[in-house]
């Protein structure tokens, strides 16, 4: 799909868990699914917010033309953000990013989210599932009031909830969790905080095929001003444009 900008209007706009909310947009120009593991740029409805906020593509209804985003208020962008209301309309532009493949000789999929890293996985999720792949789900989240998405994640398959105080599910780490309940798999897709990312590409890099999507700070997020470069064997990427998915084995870790 040609990346371009577009004012969308705002369908539904609903806190789903704390500091975590839903908004759903018209996208009448929708031709083609934007892939999972895209981003849009939404602009902040303060002229203070000259850059945009990038938010992966939660979920999109082809049939309605409706695409939605979950994103979790991590600061004053954000929180403008959340001022949004049903009716509105909101400028983005996207999809951007080369989102994640879907490999076809593998049968048991892993998805791997922490936090604000969840929502790119349930698109994903759904895919491989019309794919006809088992698709297995393990998320982490601070406490259970952070939690969303447990029901539909669970349409999906087997899922296992961590939370790190052990207020909800599974008492620790999403590797721990994996561990414990001895999960296998096929291949994984990961997405999740910078030091979740690299415990799980180190763990499994060596044995096992798999994709991470890192959601680096970012300036222009399409490619133009090499603000969001991150080290990779290949030497330095744009996680906006190269990214914001790499193969498991691919990032170079120095903290
Ligand atoms: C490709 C991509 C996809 C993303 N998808 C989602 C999504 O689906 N849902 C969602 O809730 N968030 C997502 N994010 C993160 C989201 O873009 C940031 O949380 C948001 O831009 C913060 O803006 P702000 O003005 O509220 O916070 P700021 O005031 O800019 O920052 C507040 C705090 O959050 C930290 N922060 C800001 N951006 C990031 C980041 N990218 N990674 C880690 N820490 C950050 C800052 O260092 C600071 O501590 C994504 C980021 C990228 C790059
Ligand atoms: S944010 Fe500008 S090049 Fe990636």
């Amino acid at each position: 799909m040609k990346q371009i900008q577009w004012d969308l209007a705002i369908l539904s706009h609903e806190g789903i868990a704390r500091d975590t909310f839903r908004l759903k947009l018209a996208a009448p120009m929708l031709e083609e699914m934007p892939k999972p593991g895209t981003f849009f740029n939404l602009t902040v409805p303060d002229q203070r917010f000259l850059l945009k906020r990038p938010i992966s593509v939660f979920a999109v209804d082809h049939a309605r033309k409706e695409i939605s985003f979950i994103y979790k208020i991590m600061g004053e962008g954000t929180k403008a953000l959340s001022d949004l209301r049903a009716g509105d309309t909101i400028r983005v532009i996207g999809p951007l990013g080369n989102g994640f493949p879907i490999q076809d000789d593998a049968h048991k999929v892993l998805l791997i989210g922490g936090g604000v890293g969840v929502p790119p996985l349930y698109e994903l999720g759904c895919r491989l599932k019309e794919a006809g792949k088992e698709v297995i789900t393990v998320l982490g989240f601070r406490d259970q009031s952070s939690v969303f998405c447990e029901a539909e994640f669970r349409s999906l398959g087997q899922t296992v909830i961590c939370t790190d105080d052990g207020s909800y599910g599974f008492h620790g780490l999403v590797t721990q969790a994996i561990e414990e309940h001895g999960i296998e798999f096929d291949v994984l897709y990961a997405c999740g905080p910078r030091l979740m990312l690299k415990a799980v590409d180190l763990k499994y890099r060596d044995h096992k095929t798999g994709y991470l999507s890192f959601e680096e700070r970012m300036a222009c997020g399409i490619g133009a001003c090499y603000g969001c470069m991150t080290e990779t064997r290949e030497g330095l990427k744009r996680v906006c444009k190269d990214g914001p998915v790499f193969r498991l084995g691919e990032a170079v870790y120095h903290d």
